[in-house]
């Protein structure tokens, strides 16, 4: 099965997101839903947190889910403008931890680890993202590989070096290998070429619709 999740950052309000999702599903191949249910695809988007809810509900016919781009790493409690694992049950399935983004802003690996065990604790699957072998977690579902100077710069790494970071993460066979970092639909069927990856994560290129359609097509004709 072929991961695609899409990382809105700070983008979006409700009115710009239903937009987006009647030109998405309006632009996505016919073949999408058949390809989630034969397990050949998955598809999550990841909005900003007050958009969960509202985009879950948007695409609630369409084999699409929805995730968290951050939680707490504390459990539900008195923590003011925190949002505990517990919060998103029944809304959101994954969850994205350790983005070089919130890594700049103070996570620290110790954080990453105490908020994965949050998200495994509830049911959220993780995203851990890496850009070294050691912030990898042994147990995380998946592992996303986002090389610093990749990630919102257009220039994409080159599939030699995502090779060459997956084997010096000795990662175990149930284990997926995400990449991100200025993924397009010009380039996403070369980065699937060979089956070194097992998803991407999409930043920029997932905000316009007709785009991120585009992408999902393109990968859609080869998974
Ligand atoms: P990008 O972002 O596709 O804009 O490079 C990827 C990410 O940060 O998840």
């Amino acid at each position: 099965m072929f991961s695609l999740f899409a990382n809105w950052k700070s983008h979006k309000n409700l009115i710009t997101t239903r937009a987006w999702v009647n030109t998405f599903l309006d632009a996505l191949d016919i073949s999408f839903p058949q390809a989630v249910i034969e397990s050949r695809i998955e598809l999550v988007l990841f909005p900003p947190l007050p958009l969960i809810y509202p985009l879950k509900q948007l695409v609630s016919d369409s084999e699409i889910t929805v995730g968290a781009q951050d939680i707490s790493a504390l459990p539900e409690g008195k923590h003011t403008g925190q949002v505990a694992s517990e919060s998103l049950a029944g809304i959101a399935t994954h969850v994205i931890l350790g983005h070089v983004e919130t890594r700049q802003s103070g996570d620290t690996q110790e954080i990453v680890q105490a908020k994965f065990e949050r998200a495994l604790s509830t049911n959220l699957a993780p995203l851990v993202c890496v850009t070294s072998p050691e912030q990898v977690i042994a147990e995380s579902p998946y592992i996303v590989y986002e090389p610093a100077a990749s990630v919102g710069t257009g220039k994409v790494a080159g599939i030699d070096d995502i090779a060459n970071f997956k084997s010096s993460c000795h990662l175990q066979s149930t284990q997926k290998f995400i990449y991100g970092g200025s993924v397009s639909p010009e380039n996403v069927t070369d980065l699937m070429k060979d089956g070194v990856i097992d998803g991407v994560l999409v930043g920029t290129d997932s905000l316009d619709p007709l785009v991120f359609a585009q992408l999902v097509n393109n990968i859609l004709s080869h998974a």
